[in-house]
C-alpha cells in the first residue's frame, strides 16, 4: 500500500473513531440534557417541587449559618469573642468544635499551625468552624461571635483529621462540651443574675454538663442538678429522621417548628418573637415566668421569617444508614421479630419507630423517674424515633444517657416489662437496633 493511501486509511479510521466518540458522548449527555429540560420545566409546571427545593436550600443556610442576631448576647453581653481570640484550633477541637473542610482551600490545613489562635480567627473568617460565626472589624480583628443550630446538631466525617471533614447536618455532636465553651466567656454575671445565683455557681453548673450535653430547661426552672446529684443536662439529640414524628424533644415540648422558635429565642438568644403561655408558671418555671420568656418580643425579628424553611429542611434530613459490617444482618433479621413480639413495635412503630399520633408516655410506663418529664409542660417522655441509633452511641441512651449501651436498654425493658428474653434474643434485638 502506498504511503499516501495508508495515511488516508488511517485518517478515515481516525475520523470514524472520532465520530463514534462523539456519538457516545452525545448518548451519555442526553439524559443530562433531558433532566435539565425537566428541571427547567419544573418551575412553571411544578411550583410545589420548585418551592420545596428552594425551601430546602434556604433552610440549610439557616441551619448551618444563621445566628438570628444572637452575637449581641454571646459577644456584646457575655464577651465570648474575647475568649475565642485566645483559643487555638487544637483547643477548639479538644472541646468538640468541628472544622468544615469544604470551606477551606485544599491543602491549607497541612501548613497551618494548629496551636496558633490566629488560625482560629482565620477559620472563623472562612466560615469553617461548624456552628460558630465570626463577625470582623474592617481592620480584620474579631468584633463578635454567635452560634447557629449546627453547633450542637452537626458534626463532620473526620475525613481530613479527627474533628475536620465534611459536614454531617443533623448528627448530634456528642463531643461538644457546651458548658466548657460557655464557661470561657469573660462575663457570666448576666447569666448569674438571670438564674439568681452567683457567678461561681454558674461555673460549677456549666462544668457539670460534660461533653455531648446541654440543659435546655435550666433557664426556665433553674434546676442544675437532679435529686441524685448528677447534672440535669440532657444529651444533645440528633436532628435527623424527624419527618412524620409528632412530638419533639425528649419530653415532647411540641413540633419541630415550635422547638425551633423556642431554641432560637430562649437558648441561642437570637432576636425574634416567641409566645408560649405554658411558661408563665411561677411554680414549674420560676425563671421563665420572672423574666417573661412566655412572651418575647425583640426590637427586630430575625427568627420568624426563617422558621418555615428551617422546618422543611429539618424534615428533609434523612437518618443515616449504618455502615456495612457495623451489625450482624442475620441476627438483626431475627431481632426484628423479637422487636415485635416483645412489644417494642407498639410504641416504636416501624417505619417511624415512634407512635403515629400522640407519642408521649408517663415515666411509670417506661419504668424511669419523672425528674426530666416534670421539667416539661406535660410531664411525659416522648417515644424516641430510633432510626440512625448507631450514629449517636457516644454518651449513652435515654434522655440523660443513663444506659451506657443498647444492651443496657434491652435489659431495662426486659426487667421492667417482665419479658424474660433469652441471651440469644437480647443479642439479636441489639443487632436489630444497630441496623436501624
Ligand atoms: C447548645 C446546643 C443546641 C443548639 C445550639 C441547638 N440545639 Fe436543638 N437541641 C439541643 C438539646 C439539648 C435538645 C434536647 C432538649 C430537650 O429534650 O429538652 C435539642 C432538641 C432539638 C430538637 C428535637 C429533636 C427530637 O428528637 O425531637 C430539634 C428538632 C432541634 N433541637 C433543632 C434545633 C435547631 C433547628 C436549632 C437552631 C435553631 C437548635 N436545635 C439549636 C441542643 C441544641
Ligand atoms: C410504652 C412505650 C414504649 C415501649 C413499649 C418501648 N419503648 Fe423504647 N422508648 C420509649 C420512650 C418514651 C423512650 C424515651 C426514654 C428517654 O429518653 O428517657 C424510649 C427510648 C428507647 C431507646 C433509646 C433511644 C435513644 O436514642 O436514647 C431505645 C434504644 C428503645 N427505646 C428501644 C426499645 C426496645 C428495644 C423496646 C422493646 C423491648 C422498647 N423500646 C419498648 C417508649 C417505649
Amino acid at each position: 500500500m502506498a504511503r499516501k493511501e495508508r495515511a488516508l486509511l488511517f485518517s478515515k479510521a481516525a475520523a470514524a473513531g472520532a465520530l463514534l466518540l462523539l456519538a457516545l458522548l452525545l448518548l451519555a449527555l442526553a439524559p443530562l440534557a433531558l433532566a435539565g429540560e425537566r428541571r427547567g420545566a419544573a418551575a412553571p409546571d411544578d411550583p410545589i417541587a420548585a418551592n420545596a427545593s428552594r425551601m430546602v436550600d434556604e433552610g440549610r443556610q439557616t441551619f448551618r449559618y444563621d445566628t438570628f442576631g444572637d452575637q449581641v448576647f454571646w459577644s456584646r453581653i457575655l464577651g465570648i469573642h474575647e475568649a475565642l481570640k485566645t483559643v487555638s484550633p487544637r483547643t477548639a477541637l479538644t472541646v468538640g468544635l468541628k472544622v468544615d473542610s469544604d470551606a477551606l482551600p485544599p491543602g491549607i490545613l497541612a501548613h497551618a499551625n494548629l496551636d496558633d489562635p490566629a488560625v482560629t480567627a482565620e477559620l472563623l473568617r472562612r466560615n469553617a468552624v461548624v456552628g460558630v460565626r465570626g463577625f470582623f472589624n474592617q481592620n480584620g480583628t474579631l468584633r463578635a461571635a454567635g452560634i447557629t443550630c449546627a453547633l450542637c446538631h452537626s458534626t463532620v466525617d473526620n475525613s481530613v483529621a479527627p474533628g475536620i471533614g465534611k459536614r454531617l447536618d443533623g448528627w448530634a455532636n456528642r463531643d461538644l462540651n457546651v458548658g466548657a465553651i460557655v464557661n470561657l466567656a469573660p462575663n457570666l454575671q448576666p447569666v448569674a443574675s438571670l438564674l439568681g445565683v452567683d457567678v461561681a455557681t454558674v461555673h460549677t453548673d456549666l462544668q457539670s454538663w460534660g461533653p455531648g450535653r446541654f440543659d435546655a430547661e435550666l433557664f426556665l426552672d433553674g434546676k442544675a442538678f437532679r435529686p441524685d446529684g448528677k447534672t440535669a443536662a440532657t444529651l444533645i439529640p440528633p436532628a435527623f429522621g424527624l419527618a412524620g414524628v409528632d412530638g419533639h424533644t425528649f419530653t415532647g415540648w411540641g413540633s419541630v417548628t415550635y422547638w425551633n422558635a423556642f431554641v432560637a429565642n430562649l437558648e441561642m438568644h437570637g432576636q425574634g418573637r416567641f409566645w408560649d403561655p405554658r411558661l408563665n408558671d411561677p411554680v414549674k418555671f420560676p425563671i421563665a415566668a420572672r423574666n417573661g420568656f412566655f412572651d418575647v418580643q425583640s426590637e427586630h425579628d430575625f427568627i420568624t421569617p426563617k422558621l418555615a424553611s428551617l422546618q422543611v429542611y429539618q424534615l428533609a434530613i434523612p437518618a443515616p444508614t449504618p455502615p456495612a459490617g457495623s451489625f450482624d444482618p442475620a441476627a438483626a433479621g431475627r431481632g426484628k421479630t423479637v422487636f415485635t413480639t416483645a412489644g417494642c413495635a407498639k410504641c416504636h412503630v416501624p417505619p417511624l419507630y415512634t407512635e403515629p399520633g400522640w407519642n408521649r408516655h408517663t415515666p411509670e410506663e417506661i419504668g424511669i423517674d419523672s425528674f426530666q418529664a416534670d421539667r416539661s409542660p406535660d410531664g411525659h417522655y416522648r417515644t424516641t424515633p430510633l432510626k440512625g441509633l448507631w450514629s449517636h452511641s457516644k454518651g449513652g441512651y435515654y434522655h440523660d444517657g443513663r444506659f451506657a449501651t443498647l444492651r443496657d436498654v434491652v435489659d431495662h425493658y426486659d426487667s421492667h416489662f417482665g419479658l424474660h428474653l433469652t441471651e440469644a434474643q437480647k443479642g439479636d434485638l441489639v443487632e436489630f437496633l444497630k441496623s436501624l
